[in-house]
């Protein structure tokens, strides 16, 4: 690795995570290893998980599926979203499970199956209010369950699964909705005689919404360290983040009262000004609205952002510090009591953690400690 600008992954804490929603969910738990794992890295992160007994995932692209199955080979893995049908036959080849919800849908399912030679496991999606995708009315299971009942040589029902639109929010009423939605076609679905593993629950369900956990919970940020929002408790689960966000300073200067730092002259010294240079910026994911706010931790201290953010470089406002070229620059992590968290970020940029986190580009080095 040549450039000291990197993302430090602690696997020991994505491991503590796992335990600790394992703790809050009391049944299996499935992890959502989209987005290279939501920006930490997708086979360190599974591979740490599957240390920690977990033998379900969860993924959002056939690509993502098929370079996830090289590190597990036995697990559950879930596109969670439907797919383009030239992928069925490579995810049915290598026992990924599908997400389906119309019975035009699984009839394409079973005859790629079928020149696969091999059943596909289907997971049947649900939508209860989250208005993304998935079945809507009992008509439509109605369908689906036929096409699966049709085809049981071809369609293997795995699973029954939906998305809750508001389980991080602080008034769970609507989540209870989409909770007895999902209970009414279960009984459908356990009617028809069919028995899929059930699964309902995000982060937010996992620790807020007991009645929502069947048979798994799929746990994505919360793995990471982060509470899904705001509004929630924190106090439901004892989460740290697994990932800090190092560079160093390249260079260091004094400017005069009336000099400026960057694109726009949006930073003038007010008085004579140490400014420090560092080595990450945009096309990184160190996110342009952070300009003139962003915070970092160096020699000890909080300091702030001066003027614009540009491509490949922040400078920093270190008046009154002692620092030097080399030294190490905390971007986002705790050192010492002193932190920057990905809510930080996302406050000052107007998102959440999560965007920030998958926003952190592959020009970032990630290295992991903890990988045994
Ligand atoms: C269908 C589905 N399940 C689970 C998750 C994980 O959600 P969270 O990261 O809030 O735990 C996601 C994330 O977007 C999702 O789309």
């Amino acid at each position: 690795m040549l450039r000291r600008t990197y993302a430090l992954v602690d696997l020991e804490k994505i491991a503590d995570n796992i335990r600790e929603l394992k703790r809050c969910a009391g049944t299996g738990v499935m992890a959502v290893v989209k987005a290279d794992a939501y920006g930490h890295g997708m086979v360190p992160v599974a591979k740490k998980a599957l240390q920690c007994g977990v033998t379900s995932f969860a993924v959002a692209t056939p690509d993502e599926a098929v370079g996830l199955r090289k590190a597990v080979p036995e697990g559950m893995i879930l596109v969670l979203s439907p797919v383009e049908r030239e992928a069925y036959p490579v995810l049915i080849e290598k026992n990924i499970s599908l997400c389906a919800f119309e019975a035009w849908h699984l009839g394409e399912i079973a005859e790629s199956a079928k020149a696969v030679g091999k059943k596909a496991r289907v997971h049947i999606k649900l939508d209860t209010g989250m208005g993304r995708v998935g079945l809507r009315t009992d008509g439509e299971m109605a369908e689906v369950l036929k096409v699966l009942r049709e085809n049981p040589e071809t369609l293997e029902f795995e699973g029954l699964f939906t998305h809750f639109a508001t389980a991080d929010a602080a008034d769970l009423s609507f989540a209870r909705i989409q909770l007895s939605r999902f209970c009414h076609w279960r009984e459908m679905v356990l009617a028809a005689g069919f028995s899929p593993v059930c699964h309902a629950s995000n982060s937010a369900a996992t620790m807020a919404l007991g009645a929502a956990h069947f048979d798994l919970c799929r746990m994505g940020i919360s793995m990471y360290g982060y509470m899904p929002s705001g509004e929630m408790e924190p106090g439901l689960a004892k989460l740290s983040p697994a990932l800090s966000l190092w560079s160093y300073v390249s260079h260091v200067k004094t400017i005069a009262p009336g000099e400026t730092v960057s694109y726009g002259r949006t930073f003038m010294a007010g008085r004579e000004t140490r400014i420090a240079t560092v080595p990450i910026g945009y096309a990184d994911g160190y996110r342009r609205a952070l300009s003139g706010r962003g915070e970092a931790v160096l020699a000890g201290k909080k300091v702030r952002v001066a003027g614009r953010v540009c491509m490949d470089q922040i400078m920093l406002d270190v008046t009154g510090l002692e620092v030097k070229p080399g030294d190490p620059v905390l971007l986002l992590g705790e050192q010492n009591g002193l932190s920057v968290t990905a809510d930080d970020w996302a406050e000052k940029c107007g998102t959440i953690s999560y965007e920030i986190l998958t926003g952190l580009t592959a020009r970032i080095p990630r290295v992991y400690v903890h990988e045994e």
